[in-house]
């Protein structure tokens, strides 16, 4: 599919992520060399940021097969199990939403990860009896928005534990322009940098609002896409000049005009804005934090006189 063709595949196709890049780069041929599976990953930061096709290039890189699941998925240990099962030696295991894996599903892991085999209760009553599957050697990429939600045995398993940032605006720029080629849109620089600056870092944000960008200007104009014509779509789309959307800018107004800036606790702020506490946790408040318009403290949230100032309210303390 068109969606599928915007990843790239390999390191030297993936735009961004320098260090990430270049640390994996070292390990995945040292690896190679010795015909060993690569040490166990672990990839976290905010969605959007490539983990998924980070996974995926690893397991091209590595010349291995990669299979998917993620922590909600796997339910009991069988779950795990049975695509452990499937696993050819060097393969990539990727679990995405690794946190949300069950407790037991986790600790099935453990040996999986340090031993390569798992031990699993069979039947039920006294028919119970445990069961003994040795593993190939394979990688176990995670993926994660956040380190601190894995308990610390599970984290303490993986041998590479990288941070995806959020994206340069040069980068994003980059991403754009090589998407619209692969779209086969035409677009100048200067509408490149306009939807880079206003896709808060994020590659998955700036190729959606590519693609509607370039059914604004189809349907508008002559399907070229320039610096007016971006303005124009995004305003549509309700993105603002700093490139936040309609939820961060109802989140602000929540607490700048129901609760004087704050602080406000976390769970009260979702439920004002009618989102749930996780999705405004990793998807809304690190870039928010990142960008300056809010600040963690212990008694909650506080907006910042920056975030006054960006929605032109006046600030007084
Ligand atoms: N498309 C989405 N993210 C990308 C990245 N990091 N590099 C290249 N193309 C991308």
């Amino acid at each position: 599919s068109l969606e599928k063709s915007l990843r790239p595949r390999y390191l030297a196709q993936y735009i961004g992520q320098d260090k990430v890049k270049q640390e994996l780069s070292i390990y995945i041929e040292a690896a190679k060399n010795r015909q060993e599976a690569l040490d166990h990953v672990l990839l976290y930061g905010p969605p959007g940021l490539g983990k998924t096709t980070m996974a995926m290039v690893i397991a091209n890189e590595m010349d291995v097969q990669i299979r998917s699941t993620s922590g909600p998925a796997i339910e009991r240990p069988g779950d795990l199990v049975a695509i452990l099962n499937e696993l050819e030696p060097g393969d990539v295991l990727f679990i995405d939403e690794i946190h949300r894996l069950p407790r037991v599903a986790e600790e099935t892991l453990y040996s999986a990860m340090e031993d390569y085999y798992v031990d699993i209760m069979v039947g039920q009553g006294p028919t119970a009896h445990p069961v003994h599957f040795p593993l190939p050697p394979f990688t176990l990429v995670g993926a994660t928005t956040r380190a601190g939600m894995l308990s610390a045995p599970l984290r303490d398993r993986f041998g590479i534990i990288s941070h995806m940032e959020y994206y340069e605006e040069e980068d994003l720029r980059e991403i754009v322009l090589r998407s619209a080629d692969i779209f086969q849109t035409e677009i100048v620089e200067e509408g490149a940098i306009e939807i880079a600056r206003r896709s808060r870092g994020t590659p998955r944000i700036a190729n959606r609002l590519l693609k509607r960008i370039r059914d604004f200007a189809q349907v508008q104009s002559d399907g070229m896409i320039d610096q007016r014509i971006a303005d124009q779509a995004l305003g549509l789309l309700q993105v603002d000049g700093a490139g936040l959307d309609y939820v961060d800018q109802k989140l602000l107004k929540t607490m700048i005009e129901l609760y004087h800036g704050g602080p406000i606790g976390l769970s009260t702020l979702a439920v004002n804005i009618g989102e749930e506490r996780e999705t405004v946790e990793d998807m809304y408040e690190p870039y928010l934090i990142q960008k300056g318009f809010i600040k963690r403290t212990p008694r909650g949230r506080v907006a910042t006189p920056l975030a006054y100032e960006h929605l032109n309210y006046p600030y007084q303390t």
